[in-house]
Protein backbone atom coordinates (compact mmCIF):
# COMPACT_ATOMS: atom_id res chain seq x y z
CA UNK A 1 0.00 0.00 0.00
CA UNK A 2 1.41 3.58 -0.89
CA UNK A 3 2.03 5.92 1.92
CA UNK A 4 0.85 9.19 1.66
CA UNK A 5 1.29 12.49 2.81
CA UNK A 6 -1.26 15.50 2.79
CA UNK A 7 0.65 18.86 3.08
CA UNK A 8 -2.49 21.18 3.20
CA UNK A 9 -4.24 23.11 5.51
CA UNK A 10 -7.66 22.38 4.41
CA UNK A 11 -9.72 20.73 6.56
CA UNK A 12 -12.48 19.92 3.79
CA UNK A 13 -9.24 18.56 1.76
CA UNK A 14 -7.64 16.54 4.66
CA UNK A 15 -11.64 14.76 5.38
CA UNK A 16 -12.37 13.80 1.62
CA UNK A 17 -8.34 12.46 1.91
CA UNK A 18 -9.28 11.18 4.97
CA UNK A 19 -12.26 8.84 3.10
CA UNK A 20 -10.09 8.52 0.22
CA UNK A 21 -7.64 6.27 2.34
CA UNK A 22 -9.02 5.09 4.44
CA UNK A 23 -7.84 7.26 6.86
CA UNK A 24 -3.69 5.82 6.43
CA UNK A 25 -2.49 8.96 5.12
CA UNK A 26 -0.07 11.82 7.57
CA UNK A 27 -1.55 15.25 7.53
CA UNK A 28 1.87 17.62 7.48
CA UNK A 29 0.49 21.64 7.74
CA UNK A 30 3.54 23.42 7.82
CA UNK A 31 3.63 27.64 7.63
CA UNK A 32 5.27 29.03 5.72
CA UNK A 33 5.35 26.18 3.15
CA UNK A 34 9.16 24.53 3.11
CA UNK A 35 10.86 25.30 -0.42
CA UNK A 36 13.05 21.42 -0.32
CA UNK A 37 12.10 18.23 0.86
CA UNK A 38 14.41 17.45 3.42
CA UNK A 39 12.63 20.96 5.32
CA UNK A 40 9.13 19.03 4.47
CA UNK A 41 10.09 15.80 5.70
CA UNK A 42 11.67 16.88 8.94
CA UNK A 43 8.29 17.38 9.67
CA UNK A 44 7.55 13.70 9.52
CA UNK A 45 9.39 12.89 12.67
CA UNK A 46 10.93 9.89 12.02
CA UNK A 47 7.99 8.29 9.90
CA UNK A 48 8.63 6.25 6.96
CA UNK A 49 8.70 8.53 3.96
CA UNK A 50 5.82 8.71 1.52
CA UNK A 51 5.61 6.82 -1.94
CA UNK A 52 2.66 9.59 -2.75
CA UNK A 53 2.68 13.39 -1.22
CA UNK A 54 -0.24 15.63 -2.04
CA UNK A 55 0.41 19.26 -2.17
CA UNK A 56 -2.34 21.81 -1.45
CA UNK A 57 -1.67 24.66 -3.52
CA UNK A 58 -4.13 27.34 -2.34
CA UNK A 59 -2.10 29.05 0.11
CA UNK A 60 1.26 29.59 -1.53
CA UNK A 61 0.74 28.24 -5.84
CA UNK A 62 4.43 29.40 -6.54
CA UNK A 63 6.18 28.12 -2.98
CA UNK A 64 4.26 24.31 -3.98
CA UNK A 65 5.77 24.74 -7.76
CA UNK A 66 9.19 24.95 -5.83
CA UNK A 67 8.66 22.57 -3.33
CA UNK A 68 7.00 20.30 -5.97
CA UNK A 69 9.86 20.78 -8.57
CA UNK A 70 12.77 20.06 -5.70
CA UNK A 71 10.64 16.57 -4.73
CA UNK A 72 10.66 16.03 -8.08
CA UNK A 73 14.52 16.38 -8.85
CA UNK A 74 15.53 14.82 -4.95
CA UNK A 75 12.92 12.83 -3.89
CA UNK A 76 11.14 9.15 -5.28
CA UNK A 77 7.76 9.99 -4.47
CA UNK A 78 4.81 11.28 -7.03
CA UNK A 79 3.53 14.79 -6.40
CA UNK A 80 -0.09 15.29 -6.86
CA UNK A 81 -0.96 19.02 -6.36
CA UNK A 82 -4.49 20.11 -5.44
CA UNK A 83 -5.75 23.43 -5.98
CA UNK A 84 -9.55 25.52 -6.56
CA UNK A 85 -8.09 26.35 -9.89
CA UNK A 86 -5.90 23.68 -11.29
CA UNK A 87 -5.98 25.26 -15.19
CA UNK A 88 -3.80 28.30 -14.60
CA UNK A 89 -1.30 26.03 -13.29
CA UNK A 90 -1.47 23.06 -15.42
CA UNK A 91 1.85 23.79 -17.24
CA UNK A 92 3.94 25.24 -14.56
CA UNK A 93 3.01 21.87 -12.73
CA UNK A 94 4.00 19.63 -15.67
CA UNK A 95 7.09 21.32 -16.14
CA UNK A 96 7.97 21.19 -11.58
CA UNK A 97 7.15 17.19 -12.38
CA UNK A 98 3.99 17.29 -10.94
CA UNK A 99 2.31 14.30 -11.99
CA UNK A 100 -1.62 15.17 -11.43
CA UNK A 101 -3.32 18.10 -10.96
CA UNK A 102 -7.04 17.76 -8.77
CA UNK A 103 -9.58 20.27 -8.26
CA UNK A 104 -9.15 20.78 -4.38
CA UNK A 105 -13.39 20.29 -4.11
CA UNK A 106 -12.60 17.01 -5.96
CA UNK A 107 -14.95 14.65 -4.06
CA UNK A 108 -14.04 11.27 -2.67
CA UNK A 109 -13.95 9.11 -5.96
CA UNK A 110 -12.44 11.38 -8.02
CA UNK A 111 -9.13 11.94 -5.15
CA UNK A 112 -9.65 7.74 -4.88
CA UNK A 113 -8.75 7.72 -8.46
CA UNK A 114 -6.01 10.30 -8.60
CA UNK A 115 -4.23 8.37 -5.54
CA UNK A 116 -4.35 4.93 -7.59
CA UNK A 117 -3.32 6.52 -10.70
CA UNK A 118 -0.06 8.12 -8.82
CA UNK A 119 0.56 4.58 -7.21
CA UNK A 120 0.62 3.08 -10.58
CA UNK A 121 2.73 5.86 -11.82
CA UNK A 122 4.86 4.96 -8.53
CA UNK A 123 5.07 1.16 -9.16
CA UNK A 124 6.35 2.11 -12.85
CA UNK A 125 8.61 4.10 -11.42
CA UNK A 126 10.77 1.62 -8.66
CA UNK A 127 10.36 -1.18 -11.25
CA UNK A 128 11.65 0.97 -13.85
CA UNK A 129 14.43 2.18 -11.60
CA UNK A 130 15.38 -1.95 -10.51
CA UNK A 131 15.81 -3.04 -13.86
CA UNK A 132 18.82 -3.68 -15.28
CA UNK A 133 20.27 -0.60 -17.38
CA UNK A 134 18.56 -1.06 -21.36
CA UNK A 135 21.29 -2.26 -23.50
CA UNK A 136 21.95 1.11 -25.31
CA UNK A 137 20.25 0.79 -28.72
CA UNK A 138 22.71 1.66 -31.25
CA UNK A 139 20.77 4.22 -33.80
CA UNK A 140 16.86 2.97 -33.26
CA UNK A 141 15.52 3.92 -36.56
CA UNK A 142 12.47 6.25 -35.51
CA UNK A 143 9.05 4.67 -35.92
CA UNK A 144 6.86 5.69 -38.92
CA UNK A 145 4.48 8.50 -38.64
CA UNK A 146 0.85 7.60 -40.79
CA UNK A 147 -0.99 10.75 -41.47
CA UNK A 148 -4.80 9.78 -42.45
CA UNK A 149 -6.17 12.96 -44.43
CA UNK A 150 -8.96 13.89 -46.98
CA UNK A 151 -9.84 17.44 -48.31
CA UNK A 152 -13.60 16.11 -47.51
CA UNK A 153 -15.23 15.81 -44.29
CA UNK A 154 -17.80 12.23 -43.53
CA UNK A 155 -15.90 10.25 -46.35
CA UNK A 156 -13.96 7.61 -44.00
CA UNK A 157 -11.01 9.11 -42.10
CA UNK A 158 -11.76 8.01 -38.81
CA UNK A 159 -13.06 4.83 -39.70
CA UNK A 160 -9.86 4.27 -41.34
CA UNK A 161 -7.66 5.71 -38.97
CA UNK A 162 -9.12 3.25 -36.46
CA UNK A 163 -8.70 0.12 -38.31
CA UNK A 164 -5.31 1.12 -39.62
CA UNK A 165 -4.45 1.11 -36.14
CA UNK A 166 -5.73 -1.63 -34.77
CA UNK A 167 -4.73 -3.55 -37.79
CA UNK A 168 -1.27 -2.92 -37.25
CA UNK A 169 -1.24 -3.09 -33.08
CA UNK A 170 -3.07 -7.01 -33.84
CA UNK A 171 1.05 -7.24 -35.81
CA UNK A 172 2.92 -5.62 -33.52
CA UNK A 173 1.28 -5.46 -29.91
CA UNK A 174 2.45 -2.38 -27.93
CA UNK A 175 4.10 -0.75 -30.86
CA UNK A 176 1.18 1.18 -32.26
CA UNK A 177 -0.32 4.38 -31.22
CA UNK A 178 -2.98 5.89 -33.14
CA UNK A 179 -2.83 9.82 -32.18
CA UNK A 180 -6.27 11.93 -32.83
CA UNK A 181 -5.98 15.47 -34.34
CA UNK A 182 -8.99 16.13 -35.70
CA UNK A 183 -8.50 18.29 -32.60
CA UNK A 184 -12.21 20.06 -32.68
CA UNK A 185 -14.19 17.66 -33.41
CA UNK A 186 -12.53 14.25 -33.12
CA UNK A 187 -13.73 11.07 -32.29
CA UNK A 188 -11.37 8.30 -32.29
CA UNK A 189 -12.03 7.55 -28.54
CA UNK A 190 -15.68 6.83 -29.77
CA UNK A 191 -15.06 4.45 -32.67
CA UNK A 192 -12.87 2.65 -30.02
CA UNK A 193 -14.90 2.47 -27.33
CA UNK A 194 -12.92 4.14 -24.85
CA UNK A 195 -13.44 6.61 -22.21
CA UNK A 196 -10.10 7.87 -21.65
CA UNK A 197 -9.10 9.55 -18.43
CA UNK A 198 -6.56 12.18 -20.30
CA UNK A 199 -7.03 13.98 -23.87
CA UNK A 200 -5.10 15.49 -26.47
CA UNK A 201 -4.14 18.81 -24.48
CA UNK A 202 -2.97 17.00 -21.45
CA UNK A 203 -0.67 14.72 -23.73
CA UNK A 204 0.77 17.58 -25.33
CA UNK A 205 1.46 19.20 -21.88
CA UNK A 206 3.49 15.87 -20.66
CA UNK A 207 5.23 15.54 -24.37
CA UNK A 208 6.95 18.79 -22.76
CA UNK A 209 8.10 17.36 -20.22
CA UNK A 210 10.20 15.53 -22.98
CA UNK A 211 10.39 12.36 -20.14
CA UNK A 212 9.01 9.42 -21.95
CA UNK A 213 7.72 7.58 -18.63
CA UNK A 214 5.55 10.97 -17.97
CA UNK A 215 4.05 10.69 -21.65
CA UNK A 216 3.32 7.12 -21.85
CA UNK A 217 1.37 7.35 -18.45
CA UNK A 218 -1.32 9.89 -20.22
CA UNK A 219 -1.66 7.55 -22.78
CA UNK A 220 -5.22 5.55 -23.09
CA UNK A 221 -4.83 1.96 -23.44
CA UNK A 222 -6.90 -0.16 -25.79
CA UNK A 223 -7.79 -3.83 -25.20
CA UNK A 224 -5.53 -4.63 -28.51
CA UNK A 225 -2.46 -3.19 -27.21
CA UNK A 226 -2.74 -0.05 -29.24
CA UNK A 227 -2.33 3.00 -27.33
CA UNK A 228 -3.93 6.13 -28.44
CA UNK A 229 -4.21 10.31 -27.57
CA UNK A 230 -7.73 10.96 -28.07
CA UNK A 231 -9.13 13.93 -29.23
CA UNK A 232 -9.60 17.36 -26.96
CA UNK A 233 -12.64 17.17 -24.76
CA UNK A 234 -14.13 20.49 -25.84
CA UNK A 235 -13.14 22.69 -29.07
CA UNK A 236 -12.18 25.27 -26.48
CA UNK A 237 -9.32 23.03 -25.12
CA UNK A 238 -8.03 22.04 -28.19
CA UNK A 239 -7.67 25.75 -29.46
CA UNK A 240 -4.88 25.43 -26.73
CA UNK A 241 -2.93 23.30 -29.13
CA UNK A 242 -0.45 24.55 -31.74
CA UNK A 243 1.03 23.44 -34.24
CA UNK A 244 4.83 23.47 -32.85
CA UNK A 245 2.80 21.05 -29.69
CA UNK A 246 1.78 18.92 -32.50
CA UNK A 247 5.57 18.49 -34.09
CA UNK A 248 6.97 17.83 -30.77
CA UNK A 249 4.43 15.31 -29.75
CA UNK A 250 4.73 13.37 -33.22
CA UNK A 251 8.72 13.69 -32.97
CA UNK A 252 8.82 12.36 -29.32
CA UNK A 253 5.84 9.49 -29.82
CA UNK A 254 7.74 8.34 -33.03
CA UNK A 255 11.01 7.85 -30.99
CA UNK A 256 8.95 5.29 -28.97
CA UNK A 257 6.57 3.53 -31.17
CA UNK A 258 6.84 1.43 -34.54
CA UNK A 259 4.15 3.40 -36.18
CA UNK A 260 2.13 6.48 -35.17
CA UNK A 261 -1.44 6.72 -37.18
CA UNK A 262 -2.67 10.14 -37.28
CA UNK A 263 -6.24 10.95 -37.49
CA UNK A 264 -7.25 14.41 -39.18
CA UNK A 265 -9.76 16.62 -39.61
CA UNK A 266 -11.04 17.32 -43.36
CA UNK A 267 -9.11 20.10 -45.66
CA UNK A 268 -5.80 20.76 -45.24
CA UNK A 269 -5.56 23.49 -42.02
CA UNK A 270 -2.46 24.57 -40.35
CA UNK A 271 -2.25 21.38 -37.31
CA UNK A 272 -3.11 19.00 -40.22
CA UNK A 273 -0.15 20.36 -42.19
CA UNK A 274 1.98 19.98 -38.92
CA UNK A 275 1.09 16.46 -38.98
CA UNK A 276 1.99 16.14 -42.42
CA UNK A 277 5.21 18.03 -42.19
CA UNK A 278 6.11 15.05 -39.96
CA UNK A 279 4.45 12.00 -41.94
CA UNK A 280 6.52 9.33 -43.50
CA UNK A 281 3.33 8.10 -44.50
CA UNK A 282 0.13 9.56 -45.93
CA UNK A 283 -3.52 7.85 -46.52
CA UNK A 284 -5.69 10.13 -48.71
CA UNK A 285 -9.76 9.23 -48.16
CA UNK A 286 -12.18 10.25 -51.09
CA UNK A 287 -15.36 9.28 -52.14
CA UNK A 288 -16.39 7.96 -55.67
CA UNK A 289 -18.20 11.57 -56.41
CA UNK A 290 -16.66 14.55 -58.87
CA UNK A 291 -16.50 17.01 -55.45
CA UNK A 292 -15.00 14.48 -53.48
CA UNK A 293 -12.81 13.54 -56.24
CA UNK A 294 -11.53 16.95 -57.16
CA UNK A 295 -11.19 18.16 -53.89
CA UNK A 296 -8.41 14.75 -53.81
CA UNK A 297 -6.70 16.29 -57.27
CA UNK A 298 -6.47 19.93 -55.19
CA UNK A 299 -5.22 18.45 -51.96
CA UNK A 300 -2.26 16.94 -54.01
CA UNK A 301 -1.84 19.80 -56.35
CA UNK A 302 -1.63 21.84 -53.05
CA UNK A 303 1.20 19.72 -51.52
CA UNK A 304 2.59 19.31 -54.16
CA UNK A 305 3.46 23.03 -54.27
CA UNK A 306 4.37 23.52 -50.80
CA UNK A 307 6.62 20.17 -51.21
CA UNK A 308 4.66 18.08 -48.51
CA UNK A 309 3.76 15.57 -50.65
CA UNK A 310 5.06 12.37 -48.61
CA UNK A 311 6.38 9.74 -50.93
CA UNK A 312 5.06 6.88 -49.58
CA UNK A 313 0.77 7.22 -50.10
CA UNK A 314 -1.77 5.37 -50.27
CA UNK A 315 -5.01 6.53 -52.23
CA UNK A 316 -8.19 5.00 -50.74
CA UNK A 317 -11.21 4.63 -52.38
CA UNK A 318 -14.38 4.51 -50.15
CA UNK A 319 -18.25 3.72 -50.01
CA UNK A 320 -17.61 2.15 -53.62
CA UNK A 321 -20.40 1.33 -55.42
CA UNK A 322 -20.21 0.23 -58.97
CA UNK A 323 -23.65 2.42 -59.38
CA UNK A 324 -22.53 5.60 -58.73
CA UNK A 325 -21.92 6.97 -62.69
CA UNK A 326 -18.09 7.33 -62.20
CA UNK A 327 -15.36 3.96 -62.59
CA UNK A 328 -12.13 3.81 -60.56
CA UNK A 329 -10.04 4.65 -63.77
CA UNK A 330 -12.22 8.44 -63.90
CA UNK A 331 -11.19 9.02 -60.09
CA UNK A 332 -7.18 7.96 -61.54
CA UNK A 333 -7.11 10.34 -64.47
CA UNK A 334 -8.25 12.94 -62.37
CA UNK A 335 -6.29 12.96 -59.35
CA UNK A 336 -2.94 11.61 -61.26
CA UNK A 337 -2.14 8.76 -59.47
CA UNK A 338 -3.20 4.96 -58.87
CA UNK A 339 -6.19 4.56 -56.59
CA UNK A 340 -4.46 1.69 -53.93
CA UNK A 341 -7.40 0.32 -51.78
CA UNK A 342 -10.57 0.63 -52.75
CA UNK A 343 -13.48 0.36 -49.44
CA UNK A 344 -16.76 -1.01 -50.82
CA UNK A 345 -19.81 0.76 -49.11
CA UNK A 346 -20.59 -1.55 -46.40
CA UNK A 347 -23.33 -1.66 -43.64
CA UNK A 348 -20.79 -2.94 -41.51
CA UNK A 349 -18.74 0.04 -41.10
CA UNK A 350 -21.54 2.45 -39.06
CA UNK A 351 -22.18 -1.06 -37.05
CA UNK A 352 -19.14 -1.13 -36.02
CA UNK A 353 -18.60 2.21 -35.79
CA UNK A 354 -21.77 2.49 -33.54
CA UNK A 355 -20.38 0.06 -31.51
CA UNK A 356 -16.91 1.13 -31.13
CA UNK A 357 -15.06 -1.89 -32.08
CA UNK A 358 -13.07 -1.49 -35.59
CA UNK A 359 -13.49 -4.41 -38.00
CA UNK A 360 -10.19 -5.12 -37.68
CA UNK A 361 -10.51 -5.89 -34.13
CA UNK A 362 -12.35 -8.55 -34.55
CA UNK A 363 -11.11 -9.65 -37.70
CA UNK A 364 -14.15 -11.34 -39.57
CA UNK A 365 -14.12 -12.86 -43.32
CA UNK A 366 -16.29 -10.28 -45.13
CA UNK A 367 -14.87 -8.22 -48.11
CA UNK A 368 -14.39 -5.22 -46.30
CA UNK A 369 -12.31 -6.82 -43.68
CA UNK A 370 -10.17 -7.74 -46.06
CA UNK A 371 -9.97 -4.44 -48.07
CA UNK A 372 -9.02 -2.81 -45.17
CA UNK A 373 -6.18 -5.51 -44.12
CA UNK A 374 -4.82 -4.96 -47.94
CA UNK A 375 -4.45 -1.39 -46.54
CA UNK A 376 -2.76 -2.50 -43.51
CA UNK A 377 -0.39 -4.56 -45.63
CA UNK A 378 0.56 -2.12 -47.84
CA UNK A 379 1.70 0.14 -45.01
CA UNK A 380 3.95 -2.47 -43.57
CA UNK A 381 4.90 -3.33 -46.81
CA UNK A 382 3.74 -6.90 -47.32
CA UNK A 383 1.90 -6.40 -50.58
CA UNK A 384 1.67 -3.41 -52.90
CA UNK A 385 -0.84 -4.90 -54.98
CA UNK A 386 -3.41 -4.18 -52.71
CA UNK A 387 -5.73 -2.83 -55.68
CA UNK A 388 -4.57 -5.33 -59.49
CA UNK A 389 -7.79 -7.25 -59.13
CA UNK A 390 -9.80 -3.99 -59.77
CA UNK A 391 -7.36 -2.07 -62.54
CA UNK A 392 -5.72 -4.87 -64.24
CA UNK A 393 -2.37 -2.49 -63.25
CA UNK A 394 -0.13 -3.75 -60.84
CA UNK A 395 1.72 -1.59 -58.24
CA UNK A 396 2.53 1.10 -60.73
CA UNK A 397 3.82 3.29 -57.62
CA UNK A 398 4.99 0.31 -55.72
CA UNK A 399 8.56 1.87 -54.79
CA UNK A 400 6.48 4.53 -53.21
CA UNK A 401 5.57 2.49 -50.43
CA UNK A 402 8.71 0.82 -49.73
N1 LIG B 1 -17.33 2.07 -46.69
C1 LIG B 1 -18.29 2.50 -45.86
N2 LIG B 1 -19.54 2.02 -45.95
C2 LIG B 1 -20.51 2.44 -45.12
N3 LIG B 1 -20.33 3.32 -44.15
C3 LIG B 1 -19.09 3.83 -43.98
C4 LIG B 1 -18.00 3.46 -44.83
N4 LIG B 1 -16.90 4.14 -44.42
C5 LIG B 1 -17.28 4.90 -43.37
N5 LIG B 1 -18.58 4.71 -43.11
C6 LIG B 1 -19.39 5.37 -42.06
O1 LIG B 1 -19.48 6.75 -42.37
C7 LIG B 1 -19.52 7.52 -41.19
C8 LIG B 1 -18.46 8.61 -41.29
O2 LIG B 1 -17.20 8.00 -41.28
P1 LIG B 1 -15.96 8.67 -40.53
O3 LIG B 1 -16.35 9.23 -39.23
O4 LIG B 1 -14.88 7.66 -40.56
O5 LIG B 1 -15.64 9.85 -41.54
P2 LIG B 1 -14.60 11.04 -41.34
O6 LIG B 1 -13.99 11.32 -42.67
O7 LIG B 1 -13.68 10.73 -40.22
O8 LIG B 1 -15.57 12.22 -40.91
P3 LIG B 1 -15.13 13.65 -40.33
O9 LIG B 1 -14.56 14.42 -41.48
O10 LIG B 1 -16.43 14.23 -39.84
O11 LIG B 1 -14.14 13.39 -39.25
C9 LIG B 1 -19.30 6.56 -40.04
O12 LIG B 1 -20.54 6.25 -39.47
C10 LIG B 1 -18.74 5.31 -40.71
O13 LIG B 1 -19.09 4.12 -40.04
MG1 LIG C 1 -13.20 11.83 -38.49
Amino acid sequence: MSRVVLVSQSAGLTERIGYATGGAFLLLSPNPLPSTAAELFAGLRGAPAPDIIVLDADLDPNGALQLAHNLDQSFPCVVILAATSVEPLALSAIRAGVKDLVPVESDVSEIRKALERAAHYMALRTATAAAPPPVPVVDKPDGRVVAIASPKGGVGKTTVATNVAVGLAKRYPQQVVLVDLDIHFGDCASALNLEPEFSLPDTIQGAMTRDMLTLKSLLTRHETGLYVVPGSESPVAADTVTPKDISTLLTMLAKEFQYVVVDTAPGLSEHTLAVLDKANEMVLVTTLDVPGVRGLRKELETLDDLDMLPEARHVVLNFFESSRGLTIKDVQSTIGEDVDIVLNQSRLLPQSTNQGVPLLQVNGRDPITKQLNLLVDRITGRTSEALSGFTGRRGVKVERSA
